[in-house]
């Protein structure tokens, strides 16, 4: 259990004792997941929690092996974590577009798609997403998209990602609850205001939600 309660994110919805359990009936991350939650640890502390969880990756990697996804977009990829598990559910033929702005953290990104033997399969677009968004052929092409970046840009990433998501596919947005403050109606906060208005969006990912692929 220890190592895997050194990546997984504790859900505040859910209590510690229920967020062991879920850990340990997940698929465990392999070594290069591990060691990269571990570097990322150790480098961003202020910032690992930027990370998604294991049991989150997990889910993400068998959404697309069960869609049979091959072309995919991130927006908001921090040190890779969810990219790889992405990338892996699409396939050898796959192709996943990161787009982030931080050169030093994608940087850590691209050496962990190295020793996950993917890199051939991801790319890398540094810059603000909108504008990596804006810039891409209008048809449709995504199979599967993920939103985890800063919380104000969702509703521009998401107005580009719908018409570029054929019909079928599945768009991730992290984090809609906005850690519970989506319900709160004193706050006034810009970003919470934009969460609320996504929570009805069809976001697959609940933590009560369990996913098994042969
Ligand atoms: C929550 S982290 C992403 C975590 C990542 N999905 C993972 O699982 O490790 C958010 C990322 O969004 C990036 N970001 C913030 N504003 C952005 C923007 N305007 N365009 C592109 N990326 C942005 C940040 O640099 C950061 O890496």
């Amino acid at each position: 259990m220890g190592y895997l309660r050194s990546v997984t994110r504790h859900h505040e919805q859910i209590s510690p004792q229920l967020n062991d359990y879920m850990a340990a009936h997940s698929s465990p991350p392999d070594a290069v997941l591990l060691e990269l939650a571990d570097e990322t640890a150790q480098r961003f502390p202020d910032r690992v929690g930027l990370q998604i969880g294991p049991e989150q990756g997990t889910f993400m990697t068998l959404l697309a092996r069960i869609m049979g996804a091959r072309s995919a977009v991130e927006v908001g990829t921090f040190t890779g974590y969810s990219s790889i598990c992405i990338a892996r559910g699409l396939g050898e033929r796959g192709r996943l577009l990161c787009c982030d702005v931080s050169e030093e953290w994608t940087s850590v990104a691209q050496r962990y798609w190295q020793k996950a033997g993917l890199a051939d399969r991801v790319e890398l677009r540094l810059g603000p997403a909108l504008d990596t968004l804006r810039a891409l052929a209008a048809d449709p092409a995504f199979d599967l998209a993920f939103i985890d970046a800063d919380k104000p840009g969702y509703i521009g990433y998401w107005e580009e990602i719908v018409p570029r998501t054929r019909p079928g596919g599945a768009i991730l947005v992290d984090n809609t609850l906005s850690h519970g403050r989506v319900i709160d109606e004193s706050s006034h906060d810009l970003n919470v205001e934009q969460s609320a208005s996504l929570t009805t969006t069809p976001s697959p990912m609940s933590a009560s939600t369990w996913c098994c692929c042969r």
